[in-house]
């Protein structure tokens, strides 16, 4: 859309179920804060929604596990999912929550609408009943194992483990999760929309007019929904805790979560509206608005095809974009409430912001290590090391030490003044610093329009880079010793202080939709109104004046310690421990042989994104031992070329060492390690099982040297 006349920006509406945590915050607040600050920066007109999403059966869950009511349960951690943005600077217009009674007639209205209108359908089917609850059990309340990945986490909505969407009839072994029991399958009513019937518009809106705009794993998923066959979706439930389904005849039916929960960006714009005496009507019926819905990839069917047919039939605009990402994993490992392998947003502010060396800094380098790793393009890994790197290497080593060298020497060779800038004498280093800084806003420019936050920060970064090297050429504190013997040199020092001056204020301007708060201290250094942060003003050599005192620098960024990426890797593998000890269940993983299936058996479809996952290598079996206690496992260690590793193989029943040394094998290369009777296993060796369960290695037809890729 060229020149929108306004912008609607959302980010997912987490649940109120408990704390959320990183990766989260990577995959749907932080790029749409990115976009919002940048757009408001341009003085657009820009509302960025978001609120705690109420209902669903993941509320009542929660409330049996605390022992309260699901009432207390959505009070408490909406209040505390408030305050987690607030303390990461999220700069929502509005934090709003699906139990407001304007969110309830807005869904209710809409409901109504589509059903007068006879685009839902009603249908009786039979659905699983638990008979010692005397309930239906609905998406959480029923779990079982994955088709897709085998975990035995997966509830009748969505798998925890793979991120897989469900119906409880795709479950594995289905158990109620309110009482351990299988359940027995009863007749019940509902109200559904009937996707197939917007088959022909989805193709052509999201498979011709947005493939190429939209990010090609978005485009990806949609395709196989839209391939695989659309189902008519139910959106309503047989529940108590939600938003009455408002008919006369639906007793003890209410809406479903993921029918209501999207509404919530309009009546969360409606609220926005009243508090702020809008009109909310255009951000949702005018052609002219840009809606962009920022969220995590399993959100996608719901945003891309459910919800844009919903909002199609009740004569809304739709997305320009869905700008998904995938998931952010952590050191090594898919994160995860259950197994308590994650960082929530809330330890982070507790043990950086507020500490004593805290504050807005420690908000920013979460921040820019987020959008470093953003998981854009392909899972990505949060690692407290990579914290520590991209802080200390990054923002310490290069923009908070353009900045500082800037304002310590223009304190000493300037007398705290911005001096001239003398055009006579430019030489080559300075003008090629001048066009550098005339040209980042473009390129920032373009990559945010794209939604490329990655690389658009790197843009930003690459600038103060550029910055330091300038200052290494140019060496004014040498100059400077040189001045006694010939004082015309204090032109050449004045020029490049003076352009290193006008680079940082860009860089404040340029920094300042990922890191306001580094953006904002600047400002203070710099004693310059925020005005001067309009993104107008980047690429501007001119934003201070010649004579203007400045402050004393003070340092961005502090360094992340070593201590401190200890004590953190600890506490996680504290609580992971903590977790296992408290389960009773630990969670299927893969096999480290494959398991016995019948030759026919396939698993289901899978994207080539999802087989591109893999890397496979060749290596060869350079020694070989038995595990002393396990019948099957066989110690071995292989060598790929570069590197010789031991990976724990269940094949000791098929081979003893001696028939497999020297062999060349194929491995699963970046498979997480995992420890089996204490030794650790880095990948898994791939191998043939025939009808008869007999093992045959998979190797190359000829020799080839260890390392070679398998695709
Ligand atoms: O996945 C989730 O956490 C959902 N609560 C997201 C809802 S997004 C929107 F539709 F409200
Ligand atoms: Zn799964």
């Amino acid at each position: 859309m060229t020149d929108p006349k306004r912008y609607l920006v959302t980010s997912a509406l987490p649940y109120a179920n408990g704390l959320k945590h990183v990766g989260h915050l990577a995959g749907a607040y932080i790029p749409a804060d990115i976009y919002a600050r940048y757009l408001r920066a341009q003085k657009r007109d820009v509302v960025f929604v978001c609120g705690s999403d109420e209902h669903g059966t993941a509320i009542p869950i929660q409330a049996a596990k605390e022992g309260t009511t699901p009432r207390a349960i959505i009070d408490k951690y909406h209040e505390a999912m408030k305050q987690d943005f607030e303390d990461l600077s999220m700069s929502f217009d509005i934090y709003h929550r699906t139990s407001e009674p304007i969110h309830h007639e807005t869904a209710q209205e809409f409901f109504t609408y589509l059903n007068d209108r006879g685009e839902l359908e009603t249908k009786e089917s039979e659905q699983y009943y638990d008979e010692a609850a005397k309930t239906f059990l609905a998406d959480r309340y029923i779990k079982g194992t994955c088709p897709n990945c085998g975990s035995d986490r997966a509830y009748g909505d969505q798998c925890e483990n793979c991120g897989r969407t469900l119906s409880p009839d795709e479950l594995i072994n289905p158990v109620s999760t309110l009482s351990g029991q299988p359940p027995i399958k009863k007749k019940t009513s509902h109200w559904y929309l009937p996707l197939g019937k917007h088959e022909q518009f989805l193709r052509e809106w999201i498979l011709e007019q947005h493939k190429d705009d939209w990010r090609p794993t978005v485009v990806g998923q949609c395709k196989s929904w839209i391939e695989g066959g659309l189902q008519s979706r139910a959106v309503t439930r047989d529940l108590d805790w939600g938003i009455k389904v408002p008919l006369k005849d639906a007793e003890g039916k209410v809406l479903y979560v993921w029918f209501d929960a999207p509404i919530g960006y309009i009546s969360a714009t409606r609220q926005w509206a009243i508090d702020n005496k809008k009109d909310w009507k255009p951000y949702w019926y005018d052609k002219e608005t840009k809606l962009v819905h920022f969220i995590g990839k399993d959100n996608i069917v719901f945003h891309c095809i459910i919800f844009p047919v919903m909002l199609r039939l009740h004569g809304n605009i739709l997305p320009d974009n869905v700008p998904a990402n995938e998931f952010l994993n952590l050191e090594g490992d898919k994160m995860s409430t259950s197994r308590n392998w994650k960082l929530d947003m809330r330890d982070y502010i507790n043990d950086f912001v507020k500490k004593e060396n805290g504050g807005g800094q420690c908000v920013d380098m979460l921040r820019y290590y987020l959008t470093q790793i953003a998981p854009e393009t392909k899972d990505s890994e949060f690692t407290w090391k990579g914290f520590q790197d991209a802080v200390n290497s990054e923002l310490v080593s290069i923009f908070g030490n353009f900045v500082n060298r800037t304002w310590v020497l223009m304190h000493k060779l300037c007398g705290g003044k911005v001096p001239k800038l003398h055009n006579d004498i430019l030489d080559e280093n300075d003008k090629f610093l001048i066009a550098e800084i005339e040209g980042a806003k473009a390129k920032v420019e373009m990559l945010l329009e794209q939604y490329k936050f990655r690389e658009a920060l790197y843009e930003v970064i690459d600038l103060s880079r550029k910055g330091n090297q300038y200052m290494q050429k140019k060496e004014p504190w040498i100059v400077a010793k040189q001045l006694a013997a010939n004082p015309d040199l204090q032109k050449s020092i004045d020029n490049t202080m003076h352009l290193c001056l006008q680079l940082t204020a860009n860089l404040a301007i340029l920094i300042n939709p990922f890191l306001p708060n580094t953006a904002n201290s600047m400002i203070a250094m710099m004693k310059v109104v925020d005005k001067m942060l309009d993104w107008e003003n980047a690429g501007r050599l001119k934003l201070l004046s010649v004579g203007y005192s400045l402050r004393e620098p003070q340092l961005l960024f502090r360094k992340i310690e070593d201590i401190e990426i200890a004590e953190q890797v600890e506490k996680l593998k504290a609580g992971l421990v903590k977790a296992e000890a408290g389960s009773q269940k630990p969670e299927v993983r893969p096999e480290t042989s494959p398991g016995k299936s019948s030759l026919t058996d396939l698993k289901p479809q899978i994207e080539y994104d999802d087989f591109a996952k893999l890397d496979l290598k060749v290596a060869t079996i350079i020694a070989a031992e038995k595990v002393p206690k396990a019948d099957k496992l066989l110690k071995l260690e292989v060598d790929l070329g570069w590197e010789k590793r031991t990976i724990v193989s269940g094949i000791a029943l098929h081979f003893t060492p001696e028939d497999i040394i020297g062999k060349q094998v194929v491995i699963v290369a970046n498979l997480a390690p995992r420890k089996m009777r204490g030794i650790e296993s880095n990948g898994m060796i791939l191998m043939a099982e025939d009808k008869d369960g007999k093992l045959k290695f998979i190797n190359p037809d000829e020799a080839t040297s260890n390392g070679s890729a398998v695709s």
